[in-house]
């Protein structure tokens, strides 16, 4: 497969032209030239607001961007993904997501199989387990009710889950106290079982590869400490897996029935509407689940159907290529401003970087571009008292997509909230120039207050934070990753990178295991080790 270089397409060079001919004209200044600004360029689907009225655009712009679209083949990839081609190349399997949350009787073909029936089969089985479980049907070794689940994965088995119990505990139906484990050091394995029973106890080992050392080690250590209370026996009754190899789970002590598939055409990072979003189905009951996977479905059906001007995910793919590649950003921070959904950045971090943080592109041509913004982000209150100032007054310009639900707890505190995310994009769009600030504070001062503006930001409304307004923003968030990789022509489903950083890992453990560093090590890193080593024998001593 060869993809275009999109820096050597007419379009890239017609849009750099453009940014040069438009950068002269301020946000500010196009709000007060068109009152309509607002209502030409925000648009409404699947229960979310996008308003995009607040980046760099003018009546251009949008049709150059969708030149580029065109020169990248925007549409027969979005044909293929859906069509279940193997998109992800480099490890030659489709990326089938979108199948997973299509309740229609649409047939999906992976490698000449129509997948459809398994995987409805395959949710409904998960959500019969995540129904007994809750109603009591299923219960642990001694007949005991579960009260407390342990969600044990890392990456795409643990962001994705996490973000979503998070962001829908409003809907919590069940007195299952869910907790997840995803680092190795053992504290956080700890916390998940202090002051917790272990006849009301459930595991789920969330592993696309059932080989994540991390993921692993943490259900080895669950499971000594469950064999401890209750026996071997009771692993059968307290563990399930949710992976892509079966067998692996089997010759870990699962039973099948305890066994929930996900496959290997479906990424980590877009897997939470697989099976490993069990703990999301058991914390909020089988009914939440399925109207998170309508309301992705909803923005599936949206990016697959609407034509590229009106479509969501590729006008906010078009805007990260626009701001990265033509107004110079390498960053963007999403700031949701509410508490349940303060887990998303996370979840959008891996993600987006996960996915487009390449160095070349699908084909193995080199990249003379950026590539995929560091995105980062946190709560938008709390941020506002922590990295803001920066993105108000440094040089570095960082594009923000704020993320604001109109529903929530308490009055007052919403309108907190909605205010202040609303004043920050119209802070960092407008700026405060010298000559409005007050000179009572001293000329001195006046330089220290100016704020820049001229900052491009997205806000994406979410009319009530509801399990289906979630499963769309999810959607939007994936596809537009999908989108922003053909753009940059780069496979956005593999992750070739963190392979290295693994097999070095491995060789540092075997070091570990003889007591000394190895050869072959620089001096930083085997000094490094050796520190390590004689710490850890003194404490062994
Ligand atoms: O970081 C690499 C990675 O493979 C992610 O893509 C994935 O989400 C995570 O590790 C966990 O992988 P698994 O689900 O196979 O344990």
């Amino acid at each position: 497969m060869t993809v275009p270089d999109p820096t050597l397409t007419d379009a890239w060079a017609a849009l750099a032209r453009h940014r040069n001919a438009m950068a002269s004209v301020s946000l500010r200044t196009r709000f007060e030239q068109d009152a309509t600004r607002f209502d030409r360029l925000s648009w409404s689907v699947a229960g979310l607001t996008v308003d995009l009225s607040k980046q760099h655009l003018d009546d251009d712009t949008l049709p150059l961007l969708l030149d580029l679209a065109t020169a990248m083949d925007v549409e027969g990839r979005r044909a293929g993904l859906f069509a279940g081609d193997r998109v992800n190349v480099t490890e030659d399997r489709a990326a089938l997501h979108v199948a997973l949350r299509d309740s229609t009787d649409r047939s999906y073909v992976v490698e000449g199989e129509d997948v459809s029936v398994q995987l409805k089969y395959a949710r409904g089985r998960m959500l019969a387990f995540a129904g007994h479980v809750i109603d009591g049907q299923r219960t642990g070794h001694t007949g005991q009710r579960f009260d407390r689940v342990v969600n044990i994965g890392i990456g795409g088995s643990d962001l994705g889950p996490r973000c979503a119990v998070a962001a829908l505990t409003d809907h919590a139906v069940s007195e299952l106290d869910v907790a997840f484990v995803a680092t190795v050091d053992g504290i956080a394995l700890q916390d998940a079982l202090a002051d917790v029973e272990p006849e009301k106890t459930l595991f789920i080992i969330c592993s696309k590869s059932f080989s994540t050392r991390e993921t692993m080690t943490n259900a080895n250590e669950a499971r000594c400490w469950l064999i401890d209370a209750l026996g071997e026996a009771a692993v059968a009754d307290h563990f399930v897996a949710v992976t892509a190899e079966p067998s692996k789970a089997v010759d870990y002590g699962l039973t099948d029935d305890a066994i929930f598939p996900m496959w290997d055409w479906v990424g980590g990072r877009y897997s939470l509407c697989s099976a490993i979003g069990l703990s999301l189905a058991l914390a909020c009951g089988p009914l939440v689940f399925q109207r998170v996977l309508a309301g992705a479905n909803a923005m599936d059906r949206h990016f697959e159907t609407a034509p590229l001007a009106e479509n969501l995910p590729v006008m906010m793919a078009l805007l990260s290529i626009w701001n990265q590649d033509f107004w110079n950003t390498t960053a963007l921070a999403v700031l949701p401003y509410d508490h349940r959904l303060r887990l998303l950045p996370a979840h959008f971090q891996q993600l987006m970087m996960e996915s487009n943080g390449k160095g070349v592109r699908i084909d193995g041509g080199d990249v003379s571009f950026r590539t995929a913004p560091i995105v980062f982000g946190g709560s938008g209150a709390e941020s506002q008292h922590s990295f803001m100032q920066q993105i108000h007054q440094s040089p570095k310009v960082v594009p923000v997509e704020f993320i604001v639900a109109l529903d929530g707890q308490g009055e007052e505190d919403r309108d907190i909230l909605v205010a202040n995310a609303f004043a920050q994009s119209e802070a960092l769009m407008r700026g405060l120039a010298a000559d409005e600030i007050s000179q009572d504070s001293g000329k001195n001062l006046i330089p220290h207050k100016a704020c820049p503006g001229n900052r491009q930001s997205t806000t994406i409304l979410l009319e009530s934070l509801t399990p289906e307004t979630f499963g769309a923003l999810i959607a939007l968030y994936e596809h537009r990753t999908f989108v922003e990789g053909t753009l940059w022509g780069l496979n956005s489903f593999d992750q070739w990178g963190v392979e290295f950083g693994k097999a070095l890992a491995s060789r540092l453990l075997e070091d570990v295991a003889k007591g000394r560093a190895g050869d072959g090590h620089d001096s930083s890193t085997a000094g490094l080790l050796n520190a390590y080593l004689a710490h850890r024998s003194t404490i062994q001593s």
